[in-house]
Parts: C-alpha cells; structure tokens; sequence
C-alpha cells in the first residue's frame, strides 16, 4: 500500500465498508500499488470467488468486475470507472453469437473471459489466456468448436492442440499494434533476453517469441528466470509488477505504444470515490447472470 494522502483515504475507507481491492496487471502502478491483490483474469475470477467481503472493488475492464459480480451475486461489486470497456469483448454480441451458434448448429461454444455477461450467457464454457490450453484440451472430442472472441488466443491454442477452431474474427486493438519486426529489432538490441508476448498478438508476433503467456504466467515465468534482461509484449502496465517483484532483473517492454486506454481509465481518485459513494456498482440480470456463472463455473473446475 502507497502512503500518499488518497492512498490513505482508501486504506481507511476499504476497512469501513469491508472491502477487498482486486486489480489487474495492466492497471496504473498506484492502483496496483493500492490493490490487495493483482493479478490476471483467471487469478482475479478466482480470488473473486473465494473472497469473503462483503465489497469488492474492481479495478479492471468491465468485463472483469462482471464476472466477479457473476461469481457473487449476494455481494457489492464496484467498478472505480464503468466506462472502462474492452473493445475485444464489445466485438460480438449476444444475437451475434446466437447467429453464428445457429450457422453451426451441435457446435459446443467456447468464450475468452474477455466478452460480455450476455456471450457468456450463450456459451458452454469459458477460458482465460491462463487456462485456455488445460481446459480446452478437456472438451469432449469429436464435436465442433466455436471460439469467440479472440481470434488470436483462439488460433494459438488450435495451434497448441492440434485442433481446428471456428474462430470468430475478434482482436484486441492494443496487442495488434505490436509487430513481428518490432519484436525482432528488441530482440537484436538486447541479444539473449527471452521475449515474451501474450496470446492475444497476431500469429507472425507469436511465432517470433519464445514463450506466449498470460500476464500472470509471464509473472511467473519472470520469477523461475534465470535470465537478467526479459523482453516483454504486453501492455506496459505490467512493467510495475515484473519490476517490483524483480528488483535485479531488467524488463524491457516490446514497444512502448502497447498502452490499454481502458485499463488507464481507473485512478486512485476513482478508487476512491467508488468505496466512498458505493457507487458505480455491477449488476447483472439474474437470468442472464445465471447462464453466464454456469460457463464461468465450468472453467474453473476444469482449470
Ligand atoms: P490476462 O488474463 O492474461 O491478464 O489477460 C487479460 C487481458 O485483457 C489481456 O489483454
Ligand atoms: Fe481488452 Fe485488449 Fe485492453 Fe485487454 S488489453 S482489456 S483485451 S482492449
């Protein structure tokens, strides 16, 4: 926790109102910093799940305080900005996939995290970038599978397992701007450094790496490293975390334009006006919150 004066103010109201502060890796270094815990989506799903408080703050993208209020349906979820969207997830809507569901009709229906309660109402189950491997390897053979919305995540995994995907053409706009040569000119510039890249870069990026990871196994992989210089293709907001829990190890973002305006929206400000007003919360229609759990539920007991 930062000792400024705001970061205070949220120290004091957080035990007020019973609250527990989940941020994600993307999120400002203060929030973060503020946050009980930072994480990655399927980490952030699951602390959201095993979490007592009664209020829980969630600093993220929408999608993310969703499925916490999903998996809590009797508890407060805040969102310090609810205009914090992600455009990958505002690629298909529910009658979108309804449509495409009907173009394959016995298909099973896979979603990424990253796409609105009302997909997930329609889908079978759910992965993250973190389980999406372990958990798809699991589906049930010899049907058809429908992937939305990441094109990307969708091809690296098919790739992974040797299975083919009806993939919806989804991206998201940030990954997309890092490019195969980018990543190449980093890596000549700072010979030997593992390069890192999520699931969500465009095929030719990932096949330029050395490993694809979700944010929290480059976490992870940071940490079991032996390597003093890590080139890193993410969002840049993770810099703070890889830094701080890697004080002799140097990370060396792959282009510094990989900035998620979304993940930028929430400030310690917001934070704190959200446990101050209890407000703006993240409801879910039950009937539409209850499709959504069963998809959300079923990652996490295969994951
Ligand atoms: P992670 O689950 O890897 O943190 O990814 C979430 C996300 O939105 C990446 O853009
Ligand atoms: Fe969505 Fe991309 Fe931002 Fe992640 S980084 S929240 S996928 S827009």
């Amino acid at each position: 926790m930062n000792d400024t004066p705001i970061a205070e103010e949220i120290a004091a109201l957080k035990k007020e109102r019973g609250a527990v502060i989940l941020a994600h890796n993307y999120q400002r270094p203060e929030v973060q910093d503020a946050a009980d815990f930072t994480g990655d989506s399927l980490e952030l799903a699951r602390r959201a799940a095993s979490s007592d408080a009664p209020v829980i703050a969630f600093c993220g993208v929408y999608f993310m305080a969703e499925t916490a209020a999903i998996l809590n349906p009797g508890k407060t979820v805040l969102i310090p900005d609810p205009g914090a969207g992600c455009p990958m997830a505002d690629m298909i809507d529910g009658a979108q996939l309804r449509e495409f569901k009907a173009r394959h009709p016995g298909a099973l229906a896979v979603c990424y995290v990253n796409s609105t309660a009302e997909v997930k109402a329609e889908c079978d189950i759910c992965v993250t970038s973190g389980n999406a491997e372990r958990v798809m390897a699991a589906l049930p053979r010899g049907r058809e599978i429908i992937f939305v919305p990441d094109r990307h995540l969708g091809s690296h995994v098919a790739g992974k397992l040797g299975a083919k995907y009806i993939l919806w053409p989804g991206y998201c706009p940030t990954h997309a701007r890092l490019s195969a040569k980018r990543v190449e000119e980093v890596r000549a510039a700072h010979p030997g450094a593992p390069v890192l890249v999520h699931p969500e870069c465009p095929a030719d990026v990932r096949a330029a790496a050395d490993e694809c990871l979700s944010t929290g196994g480059m976490c992870a992989y940071a940490r079991a490293s032996s390597a003093r210089e890590i080139i890193v293709g993410t969002e840049t907001g993770i810099l703070h975390r890889l830094r701080r829990e890697n004080p002799g190890k140097t990370f060396i973002p792959a282009d510094d334009s990989l900035v998620c305006p979304n993940m930028k929206k929430t400030t310690l400000e917001s934070l704190r006006d959200c446990l101050r007003d209890m407000s703006p919360r993240v409801a879910v229609p039950e009937e539409t919150a209850a499709r959504a759990r069963s998809a959300i539920e079923a990652m996490l007991a295969a994951g």
